[in-house]
């Protein structure tokens, strides 16, 4: 009798894998024939009524069915498996054909751009670029460059004093040029620019703020002349504003050159005609300049009458102005929607 049910149960087996795909059914059929009433389980206990010179063959057979059913049972969840991670491989596959992740690269601001520029003209021409404090002395920033107190001079670069008088905020990046003399004690030729912030007492507006950008020039040689300085700022001039500016000197004055003068262009706007930008006059001014004053060489410790130069003085936000055509200098220090800043790419200067 059990023996027919063994035959009945093997048979089953034969074919009870071929078409289980999935772990469920998997794990159903090992309740059915392996669980606590499953059919193998079932059969293994009817061996006590099994004669005791069948019951080695029977366990031998109830064994039998039981690994033909565990090899089943494991060969079939290995099939289950492998089609299981063969399916995730293939949709999550990376699909190399879809645009990327951009990162958005940033871009420089106006100000930084003017300064890298004319920075990389000026190296290009053998400048160093130096750097000196904004709390300067009183001596730096007015004293030895020919600003002695109660100078009239004084009054359009009123700027922020800190602890008396001897402190200030410095009003100019021309304080560099009296300490790089100082520093090279009369010896040596100079050759610096120096891009930084200045600071003055005055009413924001939209051309004027209390913290500003400037970039100072010194150059101390023998025998300069103000052609060199003429042709130094046509070089600025053309890096910035494209070949075909023009460019002239009007007479002015600053305390620490002699002569002074005003370095205009001819308007980019117009050529010269006369626009609204150089307001009618076809030259827009962008920056002073002039040959270091004997007297300020003296003070730093150089003999005018071996040593000469020339010295010059950029505001970066004035040149950025009219470069990016932006009418507000205020623009320059306050957040921007990023669209705006956009415009500014690094890329491409
Ligand atoms: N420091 C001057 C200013 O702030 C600008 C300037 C003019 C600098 C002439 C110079 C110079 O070095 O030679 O208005």
């Amino acid at each position: 009798m059990y023996k027919d049910k063994i035959e009945e149960i093997k048979n089953e087996l034969k074919d009870l894998f071929n078409n289980i795909n999935d772990k469920q059914t998997l794990e159903n059929k090992k309740v059915e024939y392996m669980g606590k009433n499953g059919k193998i389980t079932l059969l293994n206990g009817q061996i006590r009524e099994v004669p005791n010179e069948e019951k080695k063959e029977f366990g031998m057979a109830v064994n039998e069915i039981r690994n033909m059913f565990n090899d089943g049972y494991t060969k079939t969840l290995e099939k289950i498996e492998t089609k299981e991670i063969n399916e995730k491989l293939n949709s999550e596959a990376i699909d190399v054909t879809l645009p990327g992740t951009k990162l958005p690269v940033g871009s420089a601001h106006p100000i930084e751009r003017i300064i890298e520029t004319l920075e990389s003209l000026l190296m290009s021409m053998g400048y160093d670029v130096v750097e000196g404090p904004e709390v300067e002395k009183d001596l730096y920033n007015f004293e030895l460059l020919n600003l002695p107190k109660g100078h009239p001079a004084r009054d359009a670069q009123d700027t922020f004093y800190i602890k008396g008088e001897e402190y200030l905020l410095r009003s100019q990046t021309s304080p560099v040029q009296v300490r790089e003399m100082l520093k090279h004690e009369g010896k040596d030729p100079i050759r610096i620019i120096c891009p930084g912030k200045t600071y003055r007492r005055d009413e924001d507006d939209a051309t004027h703020s209390h913290q500003f950008t400037q970039m100072e020039g010194l150059l101390v040689d023998k025998n300069i002349t103000l052609g060199d300085l003429k042709g130094t700022f046509e070089a600025v001039a053309k890096k910035l504003f494209g070949e075909s500016r023009e460019t002239r000197f009007r007479p002015s004055y600053y305390p620490f050159t002699e002569p002074s003068v005003e370095m205009d262009i001819s308007c980019f706007n117009c050529n010269g005609k006369g626009c609204n930008i150089c307001k009618g006059t076809g030259w827009i001014t962008v920056g002073g300049a002039g040959m270091v004053n004997p007297i300020v060489l003296k003070n730093c410790g150089y003999d005018p009458n071996k040593w000469n130069g020339f010295a010059f003085g950029f505001g970066i936000e004035r040149l950025a102005m009219l470069k990016y055509g932006i009418n507000d200098i205020r623009m320059f220090y306050v957040n921007h929607d990023i669209k705006t800043l956009e415009q500014f790419d690094r890329r491409e200067y």
